[in-house]
């Protein structure tokens, strides 16, 4: 049976699991709604719920990594061995800084569109103006990181099924709460 000290806690398994179903959503959302017609209602209200739930991951990243750097993550199971230590390490802290990256990237494009960025309906303070340069550059940057992220979010899930293929389940077993 698996101590809780082996376990990550349960607030670092909250925010990983809802962080990693809203960031499913916003890729899902992201490459839908760039396609809709310019213009259109659709877009507009697919665009406003794309840059609400981007800021509200740029929320949850904050508390995140304040939580991270305060609470020490479990040891790593004994079958991750050498560099693998290293990458899984890396990867971790590569998909924190994209976790960053890739909202404020979104962030500062918005703020050179032209509109206000609205967080659910709230409007956030307007400090940028109508941009279509820096809009585009913030807009590559936002992609560029995107695929970035993408790759990352490829390599960590790689390397937990390939434990996991290997019957080595404990490392996934970290992450899920325990069963009372
Ligand atoms: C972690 C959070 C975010 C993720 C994972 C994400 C992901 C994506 C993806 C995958 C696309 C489609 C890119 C493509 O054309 O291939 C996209 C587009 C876009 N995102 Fe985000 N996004 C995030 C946060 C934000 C935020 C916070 C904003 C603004 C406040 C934003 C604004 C936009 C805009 C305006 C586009 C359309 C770009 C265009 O016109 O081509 N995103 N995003
Ligand atoms: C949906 C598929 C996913 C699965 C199955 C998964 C699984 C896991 C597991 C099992 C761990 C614990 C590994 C360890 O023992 O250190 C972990 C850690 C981690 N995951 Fe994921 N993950 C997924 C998606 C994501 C996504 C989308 C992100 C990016 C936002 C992410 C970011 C992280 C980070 C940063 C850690 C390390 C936490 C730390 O020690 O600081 N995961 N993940």
């Amino acid at each position: 049976m698996m101590t809780d000290q082996e376990r990550y806690s349960r607030t670092a398994m909250f925010l990983h699991w809802v962080m990693a179903i809203l960031l499913i959503t916003l890729f899902g959302l992201g490459w839908y709604m760039v396609d809709l017609p310019k213009g259109s209602d659709e877009r507009s209200w697919f665009f406003a719920l794309h840059k609400s739930i981007g800021l509200t991951m740029a929320l949850l990243a904050l508390i995140r990594l304040a939580w991270r750097f305060t609470h020490a993550p479990p040891a790593l199971p004994e079958f991750i061995t050498g560099f693998k230590r290293q990458l899984a390490g890396l990867i971790h802290w590569l998909l924190y800084l994209a976790m960053f990256i890739q909202p404020v990237s979104g962030y500062i494009s918005s703020s050179f569109s032209g509109y206000k960025t609205k967080i659910w309906g709230l409007p956030l303070p307007h400090w940028g103006w109508k941009s279509p340069v820096l809009n585009e550059i913030f807009t590559d940057i936002h992609v560029a990181s995107s695929i970035t992220l993408l790759c990352l979010i490829v390599i960590h899930l790689g390397g937990v099924i390939i434990h996991v293929c290997r019957g080595e389940v404990s490392i996934l077993r970290r992450m899920i709460p325990a069963r009372k």
